[in-house]
């Protein structure tokens, strides 16, 4: 990669930053296309959140992703929303359009095509379990009820949010059924008896010691698995999947580089080289 004064710019706001993989992906598809831009991370405290965007006109970069902690608070300091993005209440990616600023959600599209790409499956008419009523928890309910999903039911450890979100979510999608479990009960089995596609969306796994919300012994063969986590790519969770005998467990990584993929298609109005992002990532 070449840095020269008509180099444009792209990166990441996040805090911590050091661990994203974002740089990586998007800088391979730079140059696979010869295109002059950079990827950068930037550490952004949240207490800066505030200037840093507004470094994004300054500085005319021509878009930045989103990551955590950032995404919900970054939606005050934007021109413009997508649907999406205000449906899910989360921004990952925005575009500086000639001075205006633009948030949307990949995350949710992301999802959806890495459940295609990596476990062949479609939402439409299935029955989803995602266990974690979290931001990440949110964003997948979105997707999967923009999907048509055939009912949704969200388990969670404080089983209040997990209502919370499933009221805000009949009043977005009438037409869905979904329903609130707390982690603890003991419905939990049957419900995945009955589910055909099961999520982790909490942050169980990214730490050592934690123990699982489900066993294996309560999974079936039939059900495919996704594990929003990806580091370690063998999650405790798809372990876990492994040991019941899942044919279709999957791991985050594909839905980072769908919503990668598609942040590439914003900024540069092109398609991604989705082969070359992967090869990065993977
Ligand atoms: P994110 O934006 O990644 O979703 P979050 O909003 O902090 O992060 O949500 C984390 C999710 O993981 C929540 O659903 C949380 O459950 P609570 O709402 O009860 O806190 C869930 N979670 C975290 N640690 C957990 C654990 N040890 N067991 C079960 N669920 C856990």
């Amino acid at each position: 990669m070449k840095i020269t004064g008509k180099t444009k710019i792209v990166g990441i706001f996040g805090y911590p930053v050091k661990h994203t993989l974002s740089p990586l992906m998007h800088n391979a598809a730079f140059s696979a296309l010869r295109l002059d831009y950079c990827y950068l991370p930037f550490e952004v405290r949240p207490e800066n959140l505030k200037e840093a965007v507004e470094g994004i006109r300054a500085l005319n970069i021509r878009g930045v992703n989103i990551t955590v902690p950032h995404k919900e608070a970054v939606m005050d300091y934007l021109d413009e929303l997508s649907s999406e993005a205000r449906l899910i209440g989360a921004v990952n990616i925005i575009e500086n359009r000639d001075g205006r600023l633009i948030g949307y959600n990949t995350d949710a599209r992301g999802f959806i095509k890495s459940l295609l790409m990596d476990a062949k499956t479609k939402v439409k008419g299935k029955r989803v379990l995602i266990l974690g009523a979290g931001g990440a928890g949110k964003g997948v309910a979105v997707a999967c009820a923009m999907e048509n999903a055939a009912a949704i039911t969200i388990a969670n450890r404080t089983a209040d949010k997990a209502e919370r979100l499933t009221e805000y979510l009949k009043g977005q999608f009438s037409e869905i059924p979904f329903s609130a479990i707390s982690l603890e009960k003991d419905r939990l089995p049957e419900v995945i008896a009955d589910a055909d596609i099961l999520i982790n969306a909490t942050s169980v796994g990214l730490k050592r010691g934690e123990s699982l919300p489900v066993s294996s012994r309560h999974l079936h063969k039939n059900l495919v698995v996704y594990d929003l986590i990806y580091n370690p790519p063998d999650t405790p969770f798809l372990k876990m999947a492994g040991k019941a005998g899942v044919k279709k467990a999957v791991n985050g990584l594909g839905m980072l580089l769908y919503q990668g993929a598609l942040s590439f298609e914003i900024w540069m109005c092109k398609r991604p080289p989705i082969d070359v992002m992967k090869k990065a990532l993977f």
